[in-house]
């Protein structure tokens, strides 16, 4: 471990405005299991081996109860999931009640347990009889979402603070219609134009909605935002390349749903460099940084925190913004650690900028399935032994409960960042107390 010298005067903490939320996120289809009337679950069955396949997931389905106790006992004052429309309506038009008052359940123990609930209404998965009239390329699946929100949202409206309609529109379209790697794995840019102003017009069309039906009038989406730099900074291409990807990529389905964002929702994980003399499109499904000069989490992103606050102050228009997603992928706990304390600086640093950030909800509670990776890739604060179920917080988990139970960066984190920050300190300052964190500091 490197050498951390003594410093003559202690930082200040770094404190976060009253009230700020912090949390975890998950999605349904991620971590429930069992979500056999999916058209992800059919792809899966078709497609992948079977150990990409979803399976049990973590069995939340079952095991919410324990999830959520982890969450509270970690200091987390609100949460983010979702609800899976394929369970509620496996078949056109029927309704499911029992799965409406499973997902009333789910919903009332976080309330028991006074979490702030922010409820995504779509992320990624549609019931298998939406996706085979055509999915979101057909204009009739605003129609049939509209039906869905109007049928569950009066039962569990009184449990819930925020609303996300969509779970990253551009992300699915870009993975689904023009990369082709999810289902329905097409390679069309018409069929991606369709796909994407269809999800524009449910989002304008649920926010209304949810305005007259819930009781809670904050609705948003959580919106994947990347930073992007040139790597020749003076590059007339590339640093034209950053507008036309920001514009494209950060801003475009707000323009398209003008005046239907009560907040500001941001999932943050990328950053890219335009390189011109390796060709000017990001890989959004791999990371595009050297990795011999950049730090990456296991899928090859890179950790970059000013990009987090590049993003904010770039998206910053007086309304509340929320992180609804930002985390790591990585085996490695003490570099998630470290991301933590030097991405949350950066949101502080954003805030102190004027940014009105009101909450942080990192990705994810739990080790999931993600996506066309499968299990491999480890996000969670806790880690999932999928051969049982056991549920185990990782070190970085207790960083972030003392974050949020102090609602600040302790300055002794502080100090940390820029040096091998080691579980086993963070462990001894879990059983022992700050006085006990890397003795050598103190
Ligand atoms: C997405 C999501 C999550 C992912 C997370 C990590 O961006 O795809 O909202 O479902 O699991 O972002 O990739």
């Amino acid at each position: 471990m490197d050498e951390i010298p003594k410093e003559k005067h202690d930082h200040k903490p770094l404190k976060f405005p009253d009230g700020f939320l912090w949390g975890a996120a998950t999605s349904a289809h991620q971590v429930e299991g069992g979500n056999i009337n999916s058209d992800w679950w059919d792809w899966e069955l078709h497609n992948q081996p079977p150990d990409f396949r979803s399976g049990r997931a973590c069995d939340s389905y079952n095991l919410y109860e324990e999830d959520f106790q982890i969450a509270k006992d970690l200091n987390q004052n609100a949460h983010r999931l979702s609800i899976e429309w394929a369970r509620i309506e496996p078949r056109e038009g029927q309704f499911d009640e029992q799965e409406i008052d499973h997902y009333k359940k789910v919903l009332r123990s976080l309330k028991d347990k006074d979490f702030k609930v922010m409820l995504t209404l779509w992320h990624f998965t549609l019931p298998k009889w939406v996706a085979d009239k055509g999915g979101w390329e057909n204009p009739k699946t605003v129609d049939y979402f509209l039906r869905f929100i109007g049928t569950v949202v009066p039962h569990i409206k009184e449990y819930v603070d925020f609303w996300i309609t969509l779970n990253e529109p551009g992300v699915y379209v870009v993975m689904s219609y023009i990369l082709g790697e999810w289902p329905p794995q097409m390679k069309s840019k018409v069929m991606a134009a369709f796909a994407y102003w269809n999800l524009a017009q449910a989002h304008k069309r649920a926010y209304k909605l949810l305005h007259q039906l819930a009781s809670s009038k904050n609705v948003g989406i959580a919106h994947n935002v990347q930073s992007f730099s040139a790597y020749h900074k003076h590059s007339l291409m590339e640093q034209m390349a950053v507008i036309m990807a920001d514009l494209v990529d950060n801003h475009s389905f707000y323009l398209l749903t003008d005046n239907s964002h009560d907040f500001i929702g941001i999932n943050y994980y990328f950053h890219h460099r335009f390189n011109l003399s390796k060709g000017l499109i990001p890989n959004l499904s791999k990371g595009d940084t050297d990795e011999t000069t950049h730090e990456v989490s296991d899928l090859g992103w890179e950790i970059h925190p000013q990009g987090i606050f590049d993003v904010l102050t770039d998206l910053k228009d007086h309304k509340p913004i929320y992180i609804t997603e930002c985390g790591i992928a990585s085996t490695n706990d003490d570099r998630r650690t470290r991301f933590l304390i030097g991405y949350l600086q950066e949101v502080f640093h954003a805030i102190e900028e004027g940014v009105p950030v009101k909450g942080f909800f990192y990705w994810s509670l739990l080790d999931n399935f993600e996506w066309h990776r499968g299990f491999e890739p480890r996000f969670g604060l806790v880690e999932i032994d999928y051969t049982n179920q056991k549920r185990r917080i990782r070190p970085s988990a207790y960083v972030y409960s003392e974050i949020a139970k102090s609602n600040s960066i302790p300055h002794h984190f502080l100090r940390l960042l820029g040096h091998t920050i080691n579980a086993k300190d963070v462990l001894c300052y879990k059983h022992n107390g700050p006085k006990a964190l890397c003795g050598h500091i103190y």
